[in-house]
């Protein structure tokens, strides 16, 4: 599996991200089998939350990686939702929650932890003790962020000793405003507006990877595009595209996400052996520009 470096880590990390939200659909074997697969692809790199499956989702990964070296993994989960309820930075809330995922886990540490979705009552001073506690314990691995935009992670970072390495946030072919408000600079449409602070260039600007969840869905949780009556044109130029490849619409999908310079670690959900096998194929295609912007363009975006 091709790699990229996940932010100032120093860590090089498979492309493609193994999301675990969805983990609770599967028995025992079924998480076994998902497990084999992504490894037998070299792709180790896995995304869990403490609030997925209410933690089960924590818990079945955790079986299913017993009798596997933890050095051949990279665990990634994230904290500060309480469903609901509120959204909790606080020291306490940190420290607890990361102590739950490592036992639900079942293991010493996390690679990288991430705060799931801002906090608007964020004291960065208590989240800075929060992950420096968490790393000095041998805990915590690496740091970074979910849903938040530059001068939020500007304004963590100047309490942080340690660098910011990702912000997750949702990206795909039919949810890509990030990348097009890029290319709409000072123009009077929509498209223009910018509803991210321009995440992407500050992201690229201080080498903190971008993870795109749920690169086959559109809408907030809306469903996958593929297949969908409501994407006919982006559908029928996908499956051109795959055909020309000789691979499936999925691979393309990702293939699109994984072109950009910005080296994106896409976060996959499927609990489809078949589809994850395509989605982890998807490293190994680079799309020429004029594929690239086919795609774009076909998912109903313009060039102004
Ligand atoms: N940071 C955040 O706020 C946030 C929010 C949401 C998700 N996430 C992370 O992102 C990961 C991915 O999210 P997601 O599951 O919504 O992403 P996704 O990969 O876009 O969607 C996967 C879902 O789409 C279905 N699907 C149907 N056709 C598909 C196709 N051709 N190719 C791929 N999937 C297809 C899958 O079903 P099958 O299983 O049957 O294939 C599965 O239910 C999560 O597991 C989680 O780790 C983070």
């Amino acid at each position: 599996m091709r790699t990229i470096p996940l932010g100032k880590t120093g860590l090089n990390v498979p492309a493609v991200a193994l999301g675990c939200m969805r983990l609770s659909a599967l028995d025992e074997r079924g998480a076994d089998a998902y497990v084999k697969t992504a490894l037998d692809f070299g792709a180790n790199f896995f995304d869990h939350a403490d609030i997925y499956g209410g933690g089960v989702c924590e818990e079945i990964f955790g079986r299913a990686v017993q009798g596997i070296a933890r050095d051949k993994l990279l665990i990634q989960s994230k904290c500060g939702i309480v469903p609901g309820q509120r959204y909790d930075f606080s020291k306490e809330h940190i420290l607890r929650s990361v102590e739950a995922s490592l036992k639900r886990l079942q293991t010493d540490y996390l690679d990288v932890l991430l705060l799931h979705r801002p906090d608007a009552l964020m004291e960065p001073e208590e989240v800075a003790e929060a992950f420096c506690q968490l790393q000095a314990a041998g805990k915590v691995r690496f740091f970074g962020v979910s849903n938040q935009n530059p001068m939020q992670m500007a304004l963590l970072q100047k309490y942080l000793p340690m660098p910011l390495c990702a912000d997750q946030i949702q990206l795909s072919l039919a949810f890509c405003g990030a990348i097009a408000q890029g290319m709409h600079v000072n123009i009077e449409c929509d498209s223009a507006v910018v509803r991210d602070g321009s995440v992407l260039d500050y992201c690229r600007l201080n080498d903190i990877t971008i993870q795109p969840w749920s690169p086959f869905q559109h809408g907030m949780f809306g469903g996958p595009f593929l297949g969908s009556a409501d994407y006919r044109k982006l559908n029928a130029a996908i499956d051109k595209v795959a055909e020309g490849y000789g691979v499936s619409n999925t691979t393309i999908a990702l293939a699109w996400l994984l072109r950009h310079p910005a080296r994106f670690q896409p976060v996959v959900g499927t609990m489809n052996l078949t589809r994850l096998a395509d989605c982890l194929r998807a490293a190994d295609i680079v799309l020429s520009r004029q594929e690239w912007y086919d795609l774009y363009l076909a998912a109903g975006n313009d060039l102004p």
